[in-house]
């Protein structure tokens, strides 16, 4: 059996009780790793007890808001005092804004960069040490993946909070890559870019456009986005969470400030 580095890695995944999130804890699950479920519910949603149902044991729940300092320090403090270090930080919690740039309100731009490049920048801030210490045992080092998006590689109409937003998650991690790497701390740090992904986060947003009249049906919007990615599909959470895995597993020991697109050939147009 090939050694991927990731049976009884301690990990921490962000907004991991839906979507890409959760695809990407039960994947880490299913190679062994232990997993800090983390995302904005109370312990006692029913939701934690059932995505913990379906983990089992090898997951615990968290509460983390990633825009909250204080949360992260919290988190911090669950790794150090029950795990003493961290192998993998996923930064997956994110959310969309849409609109022409001309009404866009000041208000909500802020939220959306708190919640997509605070977080980032939060997470890693409070688990550099961490990630340093479970890097040294590692081959190839800790990981920490930034989910990005296509949108943080190329422009779309009426995205541009969104595009900026995951262009800032893309070279805060080429940066803070190169940072670890010329300091000789062990930690890899990586952008993941998916392409159009089923989950509610992309439900949601096409029944936003449904919601303003600019279509009929939100299956309409899929259909086309279908049409319009080179292998005529959406992606499914757990092709993304794959990706997730190998970067953070040590068969990715040599990528680090790298940008991994998933996509099904979109950017490749
Ligand atoms: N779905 C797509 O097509 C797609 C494509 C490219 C990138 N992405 C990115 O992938 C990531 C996950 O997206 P998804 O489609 O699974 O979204 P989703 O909305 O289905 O799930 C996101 C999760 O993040 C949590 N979350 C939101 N705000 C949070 C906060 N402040 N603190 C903690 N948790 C919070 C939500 O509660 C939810 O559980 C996001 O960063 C998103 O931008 C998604």
């Amino acid at each position: 059996m090939v050694e991927r580095g990731l049976q009884d890695a301690r990990t921490l995944v962000t907004g991991a009780l839906r979507g890409i999130g959760l695809a990407t804890a039960v994947r880490l699950v299913a190679e062994g790793a232990q997993v800090l479920v983390t995302d904005l519910s109370p312990p006692d949603d029913p939701l934690v007890g059932q995505v913990l149902g379906r983990l089992g044991p090898a997951a615990t729940y968290l509460p983390l808001d990633v825009t909250a300092e204080a949360d992260w320090e919290r988190a911090r403090g669950w790794v150090e005092s029950r795990w003493g270090s961290l192998d993998v930080l996923v930064n997956n919690a994110g959310t969309d804004l849409v609109g022409p740039v001309d009404q866009l309100d000041l208000a909500a731009w802020h939220r959306l960069m708190r919640i997509n490049v605070d977080s980032v920048f939060l997470g890693v801030r409070s688990f550099t040490a961490a990630l340093a210490a479970g890097g040294a045992g590692r081959r190839g080092g800790a990981s920490v993946i930034n989910v990005a998006s296509i949108m943080g590689l190329v422009g779309f109409a009426e995205t541009s909070a969104y595009n900026t937003s995951k262009g800032a998650v893309r070279l805060f991690s080429k940066a803070v890559a190169i940072e670890f790497a010329q300091a000789g701390k062990p930690i890899r740090v990586n952008s993941i870019h998916p392409g159009f992904v089923e989950t509610p986060l992309l439900h949601i947003g096409m029944q936003r456009w449904v919601d303003q009249g600019k279509a009929a049906r939100a299956q309409d919007l899929l259909d086309g986005i279908a049409a319009m990615t080179p292998v005529k599909r959406l992606a499914q959470p757990e092709e993304i969470a794959a990706a997730i895995a190998f970067l953070a597993s040590t068969d990715a020991s040599y990528l680090t400030g790298s940008e991994l697109v998933v996509d099904g050939g979109w950017t490749a147009q």
